[in-house]
């Protein structure tokens, strides 16, 4: 166990809870789902506030939300004296629109920003440490990443005779040892992170439909990103497998 640092007068964690869980299919957004009884969301929020590495939470909620909203202030209520600074903003069509509606809502002077996935509930307070620590060291982006069990090839879809075999045919082999599938929480600093968002901002639909992680955005100002240890308990929860999965984690945890 590391000691629960104290949290930085200005670490902002971000924790983007707008996306509507399609994959997921509960017909309600992802953030309330429960698991172990209690809403995505507030697992993600014990964890982040739990870390001690916060001075300020800042939630992207759903437009048109109530609950998750007022989850968020009930969870701020029952933390008590010693709750990081919290605050609600309305998420956007994607991901990134989420992080940024987040980030032009963060105190001024915050120096340091985590971004993290309210779909990865079980993220444990090492790797938000791990993450705060290197930023605290001098880095200006920071992700934790596991490295990948699965071989990885990239493929086309098949075209002419060849598409009577199958709908698709491998076009490459990736080197396995180089490949880290990459979590949250993600570290920046703030100036770099809102840098980082603003050029992505004009980006057209396409290239910004790609957006799939932070640090990608920060990869493409020629920054360089470090990589901890992440954790396989930060799995996220995209379809019912990885509920069952998270399920099953908890309760081993919970047990432990
Ligand atoms: N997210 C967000 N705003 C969006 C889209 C996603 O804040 N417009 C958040 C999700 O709430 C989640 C994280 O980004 O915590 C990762 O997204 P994903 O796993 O794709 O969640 P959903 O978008 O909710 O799921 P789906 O794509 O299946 O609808
Ligand atoms: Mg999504």
């Amino acid at each position: 166990m590391t000691d629960a640092p104290r949290p930085a007068a200005e670490l902002a964690v971000v924790i983007v809870a707008a996306g509507s869980g399609t994959r997921l299919g509960y017909g309600m957004p992802k953030a309330l789902v429960p698991l172990g009884g209690a809403p995505l969301l507030l697992h993600a929020l014990r964890g982040v506030a739990g870390s001690g590495v916060a001075s300020q939470i800042c939630v992207a909620v759903p437009a048109g939300d109530a609950e998750l909203g007022g989850l968020c202030r009930t969870f701020a209520e029952e933390y008590g004296a010693d709750a990081p600074a919290i605050t609600v903003v309305e998420g956007g069509e994607t991901r990134a629109d989420s992080v940024r509606a987040a980030l032009a809502a963060l105190a001024p002077g915050t120096a340091q920003v985590l971004v993290h996935d309210a779909a990865r509930p079980l993220a444990p307070a090492d790797v938000f440490h791990r993450v705060a620590d290197a930023l605290t060291r001098g880095a200006h982006a920071v992700i934790p990443a596991v490295p990948v069990v699965d071989t990885i090839k990239s493929t086309a879809p098949t075209e002419g005779e060849s598409a009577g075999i199958a709908a698709e045919v491998v076009t490459g082999t990736a080197v396995r040892e180089q490949l880290r599938a990459v979590q949250t929480p993600q570290g920046f600093d703030a100036a770099t992170l809102l840098r980082a968002h603003e050029v992505a901002a004009g980006w057209p639909d396409e290239q910004a439909a790609g957006i799939t992680d932070d640090a990608m955005l920060v990869e493409s100002l020629g920054i360089p990103v470090y990589v901890v240890p992440g954790d396989l308990r930060s799995l996220k929860i995209t379809t019912p497998t990885d509920h069952v999965l998270a399920e099953a984690l908890l309760s081993v945890e919970g047990a432990a």
